[in-house]
């Protein structure tokens, strides 16, 4: 099975129809989405229906995900998030609201575990180190893990020796999950983020996964910046989400 995997969309259609684009062309036969499809970006409503059509798909929620259904509450987030959680709320209509409703916050399937941030802690931890990874291991079932949430293509690895390496995923890079003579060694994915990358590059990113090769390799994408900086503007949204697109960040 070869998967589009994909994570934190956060309402940018632009860089999603970019993304869906070269998944369809890929002829991928499934979909494994790690959250955060909506939050900072001028068009949830949009991307949550383009995601709805996709056939075999995985998907969990992320933090955005949850505070724009009142699922958890916006301490901890900055003044731009909240201002974006709450315009997003107004923006999403009945259907779009109860599909952020059914999500789980992560998904235990035979071939794969998907959580937004981390194992122990779905919605806020950010899967950044290999002290973290290690102190996450036991939560998984089936390896791999994807996840997002850092908005960082990376991957930690573990090898049949049992090392753990943490690694950025560049464009185009192909990483190749190991066996040992027990099984799948324990790897996790992060494919970076769609809408707002944070790596200093401000191309769209994703992944493919073929889950018989075992190899998941990630690809960039530039995208129309200057349209959805443009309906950020247009929609009130604050000039910040706006900029940092630009600088991917
Ligand atoms: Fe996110």
């Amino acid at each position: 099975m070869r998967y589009g995997v994909f994570s934190d969309v956060h309402g940018n259609l632009e860089a999603f129809s970019m993304v869906l684009d070269f998944f369809r062309a890929s002829r991928v036969d499934g979909y494994i989405c790690c959250g955060d499809v909506v939050g900072y970006g001028p068009d949830p409503e949009e991307c949550l229906s383009l995601i709805r059509e996709l056939k075999n798909l995985h998907i969990v929620c992320g933090n955005h995900d949850l505070a724009v259904i009142g699922r958890i509450d916006m301490e901890w987030f900055n003044p731009y998030a909240r201002a974006a959680t709450l315009w997003t709320r107004a923006a999403l209509g009945e259907e779009s609201r109860r599909f952020l409703e059914s999500l789980t916050a992560r998904l235990d399937h035979k071939d794969f575990t998907i959580v937004h941030g981390s194992p122990q802690r779905p919605a806020d931890e950010y899967l950044l180190s290999v002290a973290q990874f290690k102190n996450n291991m036991s939560r998984v079932k089936a390896w791999p893990l994807f996840c997002g949430h850092s908005h960082m293509p990376v991957c930690f690895r573990c090898s049949a020796e049992g090392k753990v390496q943490a690694l950025f995923i560049e464009d185009h890079q192909a990483i190749i999950g190991e066996m040992a003579p027990y099984g799948i060694v324990p790897v996790a994915y992060n494919p970076g983020s769609v809408g707002q990358p944070r790596d200093h590059d401000n191309r769209a990113a994703c992944a493919l996964w073929d889950s018989e090769a075992r190899t998941f390799q990630v690809y960039r994408f530039a995208y129309e910046v200057a349209a959805t900086q443009a309906k950020i503007r247009a929609k009130g949204l604050p000039e910040y989400l706006a900029l940092r697109l630009a600088y991917g960040q």
